[in-house]
């Protein structure tokens, strides 16, 4: 095995391309950080309809590429690729218009409703991803997916590609980011991925009667991860294995937790453009500025003497809105001003988007997404609420510290390994947490945090500090992926399938 190593990705986002969530950002960020370190990395992304030739300066890499759907037959797309700014993995999009070039989310129409199609988009992107690789005869060391949406890859691999000439030798690297979303399908889309029914059973792709690609992922990955060494523990719970932690129990010893990193280029008060004032540690009159600054833009009483939180998430359960909409009316009788940025389920839309109107000069909701804005927030609030029902990681979190923005957070997942509680006896911590998911508890922590605003001066200043002097950086966290792609290499180069293991 030569140090520089072949490593395809297949994802179905990537910044600046295509986004729902964090997903996108450690897609970019991990592939690139690979680049920088003389590794030759491409990534395989679907071309959704807003991702055009134009505006990204895309080539045509193949007119047309045959990608066999099982029982379907084959279905023919074309690939085109290209790169973001040096350093860049190559990029290729995988056009298929039936699929992918439809307008809504990336996932669902605009009503919000799943594509009814979504188990043949994912299947064709992680098929085609692996007969691009043939074509253009690339043989990753490994390939590395992301998600249910690229599980089949897998599985494939492990499967009807396990002799091939070109991708039979690649190990197989599984990053599950979010254990919830698990690709679970009717029991049919066996014939369409085409391995064969040996494989619907128990110890592979059945769950409830159904064909659930992570599932079957799980079993066929050569090695495993998470992004937080919480979570990795945490999914082989019953309280957050979904119905999938006895599976990950049995692979225990293959999963690994590597946490994410940021990308200080883009999240850095010193350079910030979308910020009103730049500031930095050694100096933080910006921060004020960029207060009043977010006050104005969302119609709050400018006052500097009453402490901002921010809130930046998807509007869904996992991120404990529920919580928070049961906590809010409370929260509000403290001196307090709240701004919330996000988008998800109509219910908050409504719920949030309502709250100005109530609590004039205190209260500002965006409901939609809007980068700019989530810079602002980061940089003008003083603290960041996250009260997530779980969190393989998060990245906002991260944000916030780099911003001198203290976390008000729930300790699970990621969120619990990089934000430290406050003591104040012995002048440590980064955040303030919080461990039952209830609105009381949440109030109560809110309370604890707004307590030490107004009357500790000195232990808030040192907190800011400690914050801001915390990094997660890509380099680290990528010479682990590097690690984990070798010790999957070697392990591939000495094994067999893994029906074979087990017999
Ligand atoms: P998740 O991937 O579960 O949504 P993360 O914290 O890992 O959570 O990543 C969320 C990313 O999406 C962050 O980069 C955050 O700034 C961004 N984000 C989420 N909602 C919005 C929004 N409404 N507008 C702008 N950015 C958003
Ligand atoms: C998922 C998780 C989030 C994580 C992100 C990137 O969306 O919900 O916690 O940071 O993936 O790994």
């Amino acid at each position: 095995m030569t140090e520089k190593l072949k490593i395809l990705m297949v994802s179905s986002e990537m910044v600046p391309y295509a986004k729902e969530g964090g997903l996108a950002d450690v897609v970019f960020s991990l592939s690139r950080e690979l680049v920088r370190q003389g590794h030759d990395v491409r990534v395989v992304i679907p071309k959704y309809l807003r991702i055009t030739a134009q505006k990204h300066d895309l080539t045509r890499t193949l007119e047309n590429l045959d990608v066999p759907m099982g029982v379907i037959g084959n279905m023919g797309c074309a690939v085109w690729e290209g790169r973001t700014a040096a350093p860049s993995p190559i990029v290729y999009f995988i056009e298929h218009e039936q699929f992918y070039g439809r307008e809504g989310g990336l996932y669902s129409n605009p009503d919000g409703d799943g594509h009814l199609d979504n188990d043949n988009r994912f299947v064709f992107l992680s098929r085609a991803g692996i007969e691009l690789c043939k074509v253009l005869g690339f043989a990753p060391d490994v390939f590395h997916v992301h998600d249910w949406h690229t599980a089949a890859a897998v599985i494939f691999l492990d499967t009807i590609y396990h002799s091939d000439p070109t991708v039979g030798k690649s190990a197989t690297l599984l990053t599950i980011h979010n254990l919830q979303h698990q690709g679970e399908f009717y029991e049919g889309l066996m014939d369409v991925l085409g391995i064969g029914w040996e494989h619907f059973n128990f110890l592979g792709l059945e769950k409830d009667g159904n064909t659930n690609l992570l599932k079957g992922a799980i079993y066929h990955a050569t090695l495993i991860n998470t992004v937080s060494k919480s979570y990795a523990r945490e999914i082989q719970t019953i309280e957050f294995g979904w119905e999938l932690d006895s599976v990950l129990r049995e692979r225990f010893a293959d999963l690994y937790g590597i946490l994410n990193g940021v990308d200080y280029e883009e999240w850095n008060p010193e350079t910030d453009r979308y910020i009103a004032a730049r500031y930095s540690a050694e100096s933080r009159s910006g921060k004020a500025v960029c207060k009043i600054d977010l006050q104005r833009t969302f119609n709050l009483s400018v006052r500097d003497n009453v402490p901002i939180i921010g809130i930046v998430t998807r509007l869904v359960k996992q991120k404990g809105i529920d919580v928070l909409a049961e906590a809010i009316h409370k929260l509000l009788e403290y001196d307090v001003q709240l701004v919330i940025l996000g988008m998800g389920e109509v219910w908050a839309h409504f719920f949030f988007g309502d709250l100005p109107a109530r609590y004039p000069g205190r209260f500002g909701c965006f409901i939609g997404y809007d980068n700019a804005l989530a810079h602002k927030i980061e940089a003008g609030a003083d603290f960041l609420l996250m009260p997530s029902m779980f969190e393989p990681c998060g990245l906002n979190q991260l944000y916030s510290l780099r911003y001198g923005t203290l976390p008000i957070i729930r300790a699970v997942g990621g969120l619990n390994d990089t934000v430290v509680n406050l003591d104040a006896d012995t002048n440590t911590g980064t955040g303030f947490k919080f461990y039952d998911l209830t609105a009381e508890a949440l109030i109560n922590t809110v309370g604890w945090a707004l307590y030490t605003y107004y009357n500790q001066k000195n232990v808030i200043d040192g907190m800011i500090a400690r914050a801001m002097a915390e990094r997660f950086t890509w380099e680290v966290s990528s010479k682990k992926y590097v690690e984990l792609y070798k010790m999957a290499i070697k392990r591939r180069l000495g094994e067999e399938t893994y029906l074979q293991r087990f017999k």
